[in-house]
């Protein structure tokens, strides 16, 4: 016999000056293998159709349709509504622009970090020879690079964060993960004086507090947290470097 499960889901739209934050409650039945995906698109579809989220590739991979489930960040089409309690209260992701209702502009975001932190390879040539992008590497370090470009931008680590809720301009997890990512690269040049200028301040690894909700909540299960842990290491050794060397003459 199918369960109903109630949506209560937080609306408000930022560009109807009419518009007030509320919980809207939607109820439907529970089906096996249904996901919040699935059940947002049948409320859509039969209910209400000015509700507004976010998805594209309906699998984990795109990244754009996590929102707050019962206060944790996740990705709607990756839960379970059967794996949810029967009443669940849905809200955009905090800490980026709100478009509308579950819809949140992380891309925005995402685009200004990568662009702060060039989370590009930086070859040894200015014009690199394309061919050379598939330099040789060893599979140890392929596999860490591979590991850490499974990001999928999703924001869920940022919406976690305690950090990220007090300073607009922390990079979160997700900038500490693209930086481990070319860290990692050995096409890549920079080194870490060059990191350090990047995120060697209370807006990068310093003012991480090690909370490590951005750990616990990251559906791709990245390593973050050893990854934080060793960029922090590092950043510290290169901030007392001047006093090392100071000491030494
Ligand atoms: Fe999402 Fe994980 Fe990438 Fe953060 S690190 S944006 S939680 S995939
Ligand atoms: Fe935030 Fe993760 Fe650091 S939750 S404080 S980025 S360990
Ligand atoms: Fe792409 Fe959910 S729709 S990750």
């Amino acid at each position: 016999m199918s369960r109903p499960i109630t949506l209560q889901i937080l609306r408000y739209n930022p560009q109807n000056a009419a518009s007030r934050p509320r919980l809207q409650s939607y109820t439907l039945d529970k089906a096996d293998g249904m996901t919040l995906f699935i059940a947002l698109n049948e409320i859509r579809e039969h209910q209400d159709a000015t509700l507004q989220f976010d998805f594209v590739c309906r699998a984990g991979i795109c990244g754009s349709c996590a929102m707050m489930v019962n206060g944790r960040p996740r990705l709607a089409c990756r839960t379970l509504v059967n794996e949810l309690p029967d009443t669940v209260v849905l809200a955009p992701l905090p800490f980026f622009e709100l478009i509308g209702d579950l819809s949140v502009n992380t891309g925005k975001w995402m685009r200004g970090m990568s662009e702060r932190l060039q989370t590009w390879l930086h070859a040894r040539e200015e014009l690199p020879d394309l061919r050379r992008i598939e330099e040789k590497m060893e599979p140890e370090e392929a596999e860490a690079v591979y590991e850490m470009d499974r990001c999928i931008e999703c924001g869920c680590c940022v919406a976690a964060c305690g950090t990220a809720q007090m300073r607009q301009d922390f990079v979160g997890a997700v900038g500490f993960g693209k930086i481990a990512r070319f860290r990692l690269d050995p096409r890549d040049t920079r080194t870490d004086g060059d990191y350090y200028e990047l995120i060697g301040d209370d807006s990068g690894v310093f003012g991480c507090m090690s909370l490590l909700a951005c750990h616990d909540v990251c559906p791709k299960s990245l390593p973050l947290q050893t990854q934080i842990a060793f960029l922090r290491r590092k950043m510290v050794s290169q901030a007392l470097q001047p006093a090392v060397a100071q000491t030494a003459n």
